[in-house]
């Protein structure tokens, strides 16, 4: 791979530790993908933040990163979800132990000058890059937003990937970044209207099928940005999308090729509806009610106020966002509805990298086809697959 006398100065050591570290995983990853070289970046998002997945080693291995002080995030950089409610984990009932580690996980990504605005969501609240720019991301559900949505440009990086471009204001160039591998090679041709949670079904069934592909969809109604950070989000779990194309809605859908796609399949109602019940692992009563997978817009919340407005609420529900999100939620009234009827609006964190199986939970109810596919799997605990107002039981 090609780099400049400056780059090569960096791997040398000769700006620091850190930074020599960054280049390092920087390097051997342009090497493994072929890249021509490193392109600067506007934006990172970094995951690696609960201590559940990321535990002592994770700890240790930031801590010393930070502690050589050589190196800081040069461009806009934010943290993924983290394990706890940051600030209110206490009267949540997130374990003590978990809390603190947690803490000095962030503070440990702050001293490397990554932003404490936890989210998968950066996109609401200004981490929001430009068409074409080039950006280190590592959320699957915000790599498929940011590459398809916005426009801008990404692989689906690791957490360390994310964390070293950040530092470097570098990425390599290669994959998602490059013209070539942005067509689509697969047409879906949606034959019914989605609403709510066929989103999250369509993205389970398409994410299977095309793997690491481009889907191209086209749709019998059109969505809102939530609908489509839903879709991400599921794309991005059953298979390992990065980025799809969306007729008449997202902004490179002409450059895709959609005329030269041999693969084409059609979507029935049938299908989502199979779906969306497979989805479902148990019979079983509800404990939490858990929205907010990718991180809940503020209309989102402002949904489900209107949803438990006024009404007790008869299993626990968490609606986890952004701190940013929710001072706005505040602000509104909404999360004051929401707290009289029984619920919580969940700063940070949520249902996947939080120890909810540590938190006396056996069923979650959930309105993400992510959530319901990781949640089984990484918490071992059953799913209740449905639309908000389906979920959520009243006294
Ligand atoms: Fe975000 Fe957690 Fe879902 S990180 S996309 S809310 S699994």
């Amino acid at each position: 791979m090609f780099l400049t006398k400056e780059e090569q100065e960096m791997c040398d050591g000769e700006y620091g530790e850190t930074i020599r570290k960054s280049m390092d995983i920087l390097v051997a990853l342009g090497d493994i993908y072929g890249a021509s070289g490193l392109v600067d970046i506007t934006s990172a998002q970094v995951s690696g933040v609960s201590y559940k997945t990321i535990g002592d080693a994770g700890l240790e291995y930031l801590q010393d990163l930070a502690r050589d002080g050589s190196g800081k995030a040069t461009i806009n950089a934010s943290l993924n979800p983290p394990g706890t409610d940051l600030d209110n984990w206490e009267e949540l009932g997130f374990p003590r132990d978990f809390a603190i580690k947690q803490n000095e996980i962030v503070d440990a990504y702050a001293d490397l000058g990554i932003s404490k605005t936890c989210t998968c969501t950066p996109y609401l609240v200004g981490n929001v890059p430009r068409f074409r720019d080039h950006v280190s991301w590592s959320e699957s559900s915000a790599v498929a937003y940011v590459n398809s949505v916005i426009g801008a440009r990404t692989n689906r990086e690791g957490g360390p990937a994310a964390l070293a471009a950040a530092i470097v204001g570098k990425t390599p160039l290669y994959g998602f970044h490059l013209d070539e591998n942005r067509k689509a090679n697969l047409v879906v041709n949606v034959t019914t209207e989605l609403n709510g949670a066929d989103f999250g079904a369509l993205g389970y069934i398409i994410g299977k099928v095309v793997g690491g592909g481009v889907p191209y969809f086209k749709l019998q109604n059109t969505p809102d940005n939530n609908n489509l950070k839903t879709l991400g989000a599921a794309l991005a779990s059953s298979g390992s999308v990065a980025l799809y194309h969306m007729e008449n809605v997202t902004p490179e859908y002409e450059l895709a090729g959609e005329a030269d796609v041999e693969d084409i399949m059609f979507i029935s109602e049938k299908e989502i509806a199979e779906t969306r019940e497979s989805l479902t692992t148990t019979d079983k009563e509800i404990d939490l009610v858990c929205l907010g997978c990718p991180h809940a817009s503020l209309e989102e919340i402002k949904e489900v106020a209107a949803v438990v407005q006024g009404k007790t609420i008869k299993n626990k529900l968490w609606i986890c966002t952004s701190v940013s999100v929710k001072a706005t939620a505040d602000r509104m009234g909404y999360t004051q509805i929401i707290e009289s009827a029984g619920g919580n609006v969940v700063c940070d964190t949520c249902m996947v990298v939080a120890p909810i199986e540590d938190m006396g939970f056996e069923v979650i109810g959930v309105n993400s086809a992510k959530a319901a596919n990781y949640v089984p799997s990484m918490c071992g605990l059953d799913v209740v697959y449905d639309d908000v107002e389906n979920l959520i039981q009243f006294k």
